[in-house]
């Protein structure tokens, strides 16, 4: 902050007094009437920040950020009223003031959706329907949020219409995401998502420290217009409200006319910031990318980034620390709130946030070794075949492909007939020859559709294990096998050799797997042009036995945004309907199946329910990257001016929800 003129004022009592500086700053005080009355003059378009204190302590406390639009500001100290002795002075801040911008990120609200701050915002002009938006930082349990709910309410009925997006922001590590919605139900917040706030990440990338603090931001240029008190009221209604600052703001900027306050105290509930102790790379850091990251950021690898020294992290900390506040790294996409997963790579809250926090203090290096520079080259799957499983008996080779050096490659099919005894298998592995090109390879039986029933998938960073325990798929001769290859160039043109590995390991199975799905492969669903939230639910006919389910692996193409599956339970168990898997950002870059890490029993009469919804808009970011891809020949058909419906090419839909059981006993 650089101060150019200092101007102090007292006020005792009521009583005005004070000592002036020379012009052109003066700061007059009048208290004849309510809450102190205090008057800016000085240049105009600075930035003046007013304090209150007591002269003796020499203690100040930030009131507000005036910029004054004309040569004075006058601005109502409402805590005077019960503060009875206070001096105040003004301080010109350099002009003019940098703008402070606001980080992406992306949270999961109380309902279970996933938002990202910036998909507010779309190059296309004809999608600019969001004009500002504001982030109230909030808390259970705090008055000050309490009594300002009806308040948030109707700001957002009033602002809402004019593209105003309210979200609160709870940051607490006592919250959750039950004791939120009981919150906000009993509060009557109905029309706000409530983001829960985990790892804290935003609430410390923001600067939040107080509840109910508002943030408003401005998504063309992602600058942050107003931050601060919603309006100056000090306690449950005493001393009437005369500075109604958030409307302001919103008016304000809406208008395109100076925002000011631009800044100002917030009375509330400490936001408890859990303490963090400055990480070490050597003990803390570097583990951790090894032992969640390296898997795809090595050497010859799928990711762009090989983690394998200190400079190369440090170099890329501004991005890393983006990468993990907006969510897309570690690529793990399922609600924690759900049961759990045995190859779940996310990050774990704390883990998050210390290395954020590393990132924060400047990427310190400290002493100790440098554990990336050890990490030996991986000989492990994907680079050779899964240790844990050995060499397969089978190996069935998908044939060379020749991949170009640039552009989008559609899809391709391969079928290779297996020939041979009639066999229980027990792991299907496939090993990608050339890895940094292989986006992914599924293998299925089924000459027509590999996908209706595939037995497995190559993705970059999955880890292949067998199938569940006890549980095996039939082949017998001649059954053909059906690869769908999907490739990402690289910049240079390369080959790829990629194999399918079939074991029979171990003792003879009991149960075969059956890997099926809920599906909709016809016109009974089509999604609308430039629509942002198209839903479809089907749901799958009854079990006739008990089951154990073992995987959920749901699949859209690039319009997909979220999907859902839940166990509907007969009515005769009792049992309350219960999500399996909620994946509410999906992505289909990544294609991921789940695996519990128990099993869940359905009891017969149990059915799937499967549901998805796509973003055909310009605001779907992954939809935008292909259409503006000039080098994919089909570029022009992603565009969201189209209705689209069920097809096997990305560009069209697909409908599907895996799900993998066998018969339990
Ligand atoms: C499953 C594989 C995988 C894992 C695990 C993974 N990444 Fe990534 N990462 C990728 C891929 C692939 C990309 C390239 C962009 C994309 O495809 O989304 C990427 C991109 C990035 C980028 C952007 C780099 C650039 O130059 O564009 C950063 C930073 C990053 N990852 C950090 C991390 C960190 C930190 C971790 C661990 C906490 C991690 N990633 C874990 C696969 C992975």
């Amino acid at each position: 902050m650089h101060l150019k003129k200092l101007l102090v004022l007292g006020s005792v009592g009521g009583i005005l007094g004070g000592l002036c500086q020379a012009q052109p700053t003066q700061l007059s005080i009048d208290r004849n009437a309510g809450p102190a009355r205090i008057k800016v003059q000085g240049a105009p378009n600075y930035d003046y920040t007013l304090q209150a204190g007591d002269l003796a302590s020499s203690n100040w406390n930030f009131l507000a950020t005036l910029t004054l639009t004309n040569s004075s500001q006058t601005w109502f100290d409402s805590a005077s009223a019960v503060i009875p002795r206070r001096f105040y002075r003004a301080l010109k801040l350099g002009s003019p003031t940098a703008p402070e911008y606001a980080d992406e990120f992306r949270l999961i609200d109380h309902q279970g959706n996933s938002r990202s701050l910036y998909y507010n915002y779309s190059d296309d002009e004809t999608y600019h329907d969001v004009t500002a938006v504001v982030l109230i930082f909030t808390g259970n349990g705090c008055s000050n949020v309490q009594q300002m709910v009806s308040t948030i309410n109707s700001l957002r009925a009033n602002f809402a219409p004019q593209g105003v997006v309210f979200w609160m922001i709870d940051a607490n590590s006592a919250d959750n995401r039950s004791n939120i919605v009981v919150e906000a139900n009993s509060l009557g917040i109905t029309n706000i998502p409530i983001f829960h706030d985990r790892a804290q990440l935003v609430a410390r990338a923001y600067q939040a420290t107080t509840t109910p603090e508002a943030v408003c931001i401005s998504p063309s240029d992602w600058s942050i217009f107003y931050r601060g008190t919603i309006d100056d009221r000090i306690g449950s209604g005493t001393v009437p409200t005369t500075q109604n600052y958030l409307s302001n703001a919103l008016s304000c900027f809406l208008a395109d006319r100076t925002v000011t306050p631009r800044q100002t105290h917030t009375n509330g509930c400490a936001i408890t910031l859990t303490s963090i102790p400055t990480p070490s790379y050597s003990t803390d850091i570097a583990p951790l990318l090894v032992d969640k990251c390296v898997r795809c950021h090595s050497r010859g690898n799928i990711a762009p980034l090989a983690m394998t020294n200190y400079a190369v992290v440090s170099n890329n900390a501004a991005d890393i620390r983006a990468q993990i506040l907006a969510g897309r790294m570690p690529p793990w996409h399922a609600d924690p709130y759900y049961q759990s997963f045995t190859n779940d790579i996310s990050l774990s809250p704390t883990q998050a946030a210390m290395l954020v926090k590393w990132v924060d203090v400047g990427a310190p290096r400290g002493g100790g070794p440098d554990p990336l520079t050890t990490v030996p080259p991986q000989t492990n799957y994907p680079f050779a075949w899964p240790a844990s499983l050995g060499i397969p008996p089978i190996i069935i080779p998908i044939g060379n492909q020749s991949i170009p050096a640039s552009g989008t490659i559609d899809y391709r099919t391969v079928l290779v007939p297996y020939t041979g005894p009639t066999i229980k298998v027990t792991a299907a592995v496939i090993r990608p020859g050339t890895v940094p090109v292989v986006h992914h390879l599924v293998a299925g039986t089924g000459a027509d559709d590999a996908l209706h029933s595939f037995m497995t998938l190559y993705v970059p960073g999955a880890y292949l294990v067998a199938f569940p325990s006890n549980t095996y798929r039939l082949l017998t001769n001649n059954t053909i096998i059906g690869f769908q290859l999907h490739y990402a160039a690289i910049g240079v043109a390369t080959n790829d050799s990629s194999l399918l590995g079939l074991y029979t390991n171990g003792p003879a199975p009991t149960y075969p797997l059956i890997q099926t799905s809920v599906a909709d492969d016809t016109s009974s669903w089509t999604i609308p042009a430039n629509s942002n939230d198209y839903e479809v639910v089907r749901t799958s006919a009854a079990f006739a036995t008990n089951i154990w389910l073992y995987e959920l692996y749901p699949h859209m193409h690039t319009r997909g945004s979220r999907a859902k599956f839940e166990a509907i339970y007969p009515i005769s168990s009792n049992l309350p309907n219960e999500i399996l898997l909620s994946v509410p950002a999906y992505e289909f870059h990544w294609q991921t199946t789940y695996r519990f890490t128990q099993p869940k029993y359905l009891p017969k009469g149990s059915s799937i329910r499967y549901t998805c919804a796509w973003d055909n808009s310009a605001k779907n970011k992954e939809l935008m990257a292909v259409y503006n891809d000039l080098s994919n020949p089909n570029h022009s058909l992603y565009t969201p001016n189209t209705n689209v419906g069920w097809g096997v090419q990305t560009w069209e839909e697909m409908f599907i929800g895996y799900y993998n059981y066998s018969v339990a006993p």
